[in-house]
């Protein structure tokens, strides 16, 4: 009596299986995860070591997950807010950590969320550095960046450190309005740069530390 209930249920579970599978929505690619799985990001972005280009597709093929998964869904790179890269001249300088850490040590950074010695401490591939929200991402969501993912402009300046707008800038970006000026630098901000009361915050990263009325005028 058992074993014929439990044959005319197993066709419906195994249905309702199938069914349950085509219809769950797939959870997103949690590197978290994966890093526990894959030890090395060169596993799965073969190209990225040997890449010229800002604009090369980095993400794996699907190749990378085939020894786990039957089947896989891999999106369309997200672009972070630079030009000009070069992933090759960049990776064969090694884990960059301890270069980003001297100048947040030295207070010599120049954007206003710097990364922690400790966090930094802990990075051993000469990947991380650059992509440090990556160990604990569990998501790449597409068509929009994630911060946390790509190196932010002030860590390209530890080492590009000359900063003389809108001349430098070109050395990562292409030009997009008249020398470069962002959209926050209207005839009303000008008029108003001088006053005591102005907020200063965010100028260094483009204008340097060294950003004084003198300097200008
Ligand atoms: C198991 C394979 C795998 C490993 C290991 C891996 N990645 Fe990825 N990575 C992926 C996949 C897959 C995507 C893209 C997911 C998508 O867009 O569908 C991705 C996306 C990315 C992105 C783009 C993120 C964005 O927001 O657009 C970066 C940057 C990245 N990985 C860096 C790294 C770094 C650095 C490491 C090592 C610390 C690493 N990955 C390890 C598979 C991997
Ligand atoms: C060493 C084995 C391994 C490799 C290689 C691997 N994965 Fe996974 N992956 C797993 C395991 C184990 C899970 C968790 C079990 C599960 O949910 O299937 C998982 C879960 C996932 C999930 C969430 C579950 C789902 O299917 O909705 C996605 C998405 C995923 N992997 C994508 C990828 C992609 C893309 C690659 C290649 C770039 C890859 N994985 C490479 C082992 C691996
Ligand atoms: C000096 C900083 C730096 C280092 C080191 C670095 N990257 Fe990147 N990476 C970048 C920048 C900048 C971008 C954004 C390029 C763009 O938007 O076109 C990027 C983009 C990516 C992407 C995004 C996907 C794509 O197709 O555009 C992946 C994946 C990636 N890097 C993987 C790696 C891996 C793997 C390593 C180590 C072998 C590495 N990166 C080392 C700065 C770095
Ligand atoms: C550890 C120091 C260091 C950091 C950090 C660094 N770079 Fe570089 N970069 C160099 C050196 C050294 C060269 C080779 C000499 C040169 O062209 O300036 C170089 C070269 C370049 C070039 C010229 C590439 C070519 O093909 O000729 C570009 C563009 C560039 N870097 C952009 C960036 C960006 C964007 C970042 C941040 C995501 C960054 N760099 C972070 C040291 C660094
Ligand atoms: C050595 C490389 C480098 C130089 C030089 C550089 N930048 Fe950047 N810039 C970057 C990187 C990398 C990003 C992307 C990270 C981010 O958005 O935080 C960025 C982001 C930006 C953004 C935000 C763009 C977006 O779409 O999110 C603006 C605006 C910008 N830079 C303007 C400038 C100006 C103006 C100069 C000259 C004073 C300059 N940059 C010099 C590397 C550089
Ligand atoms: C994203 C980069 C960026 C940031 C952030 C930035 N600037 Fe600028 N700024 C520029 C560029 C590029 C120019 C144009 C340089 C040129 O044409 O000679 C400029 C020009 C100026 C000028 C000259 C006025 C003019 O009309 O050319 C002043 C004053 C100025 N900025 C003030 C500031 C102040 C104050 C801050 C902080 C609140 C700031 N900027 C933040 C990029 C930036
Ligand atoms: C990045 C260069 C730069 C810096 C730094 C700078 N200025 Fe200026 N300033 C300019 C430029 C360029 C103009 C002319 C703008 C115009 O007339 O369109 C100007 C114009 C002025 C004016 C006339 C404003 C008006 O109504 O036309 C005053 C006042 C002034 N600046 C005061 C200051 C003071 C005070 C400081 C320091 C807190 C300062 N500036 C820092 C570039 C700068």
């Amino acid at each position: 009596m058992a074993h014929h209930l439990l044959k005319a249920l197993i066709p419906a579970l195994i249905l309702g299986g199938a069914a349950a599978a085509l219809s769950a929505p797939r959870k997103p690619f949690s590197h978290k995860y994966h890093l526990k799985q894959v030890t090395s990001c060169e596993n799965c972005h073969k190209d990225a070591a040997a890449s010229t280009k800002a604009g090369d597709n980095l993400l794996p093929d699907s190749m990378a997950c085939v020894t786990c998964h039957d089947e896989v869904e891999i999106g369309q790179p997200n672009r972070s807010g630079v030009d000009k890269f070069n992933h090759s001249i960049h990776v064969e300088m090694g884990n960059l950590a301890a270069v980003l850490s001297a100048a947040v040590k030295a207070k010599t950074y120049l954007g206003s969320d710097p990364p922690s010695a400790e966090e930094l401490a802990k990075i051993q591939d000469p990947c991380t550095a650059c992509h440090r929200g990556i160990p604990s991402s569990d998501s790449v969501p597409h068509g929009q960046k994630t911060a946390a993912h790509f190196p932010h402009m002030a860590d390209c300046l530890v080492c590009h450190a000359e900063i003389r707008p809108p001349d430098s800038c070109g050395k990562c970006h292409v030009e997009s309005t008249p020398n470069f000026r962002p959209a926050t630098h209207t005839q009303e901000f000008v008029d108003r740069h001088g006053d005591k009361d102005f907020p200063r915050q965010g100028c260094a990263v483009c204008h340097g530390r060294k950003f004084t009325c003198k300097g200008c005028h």
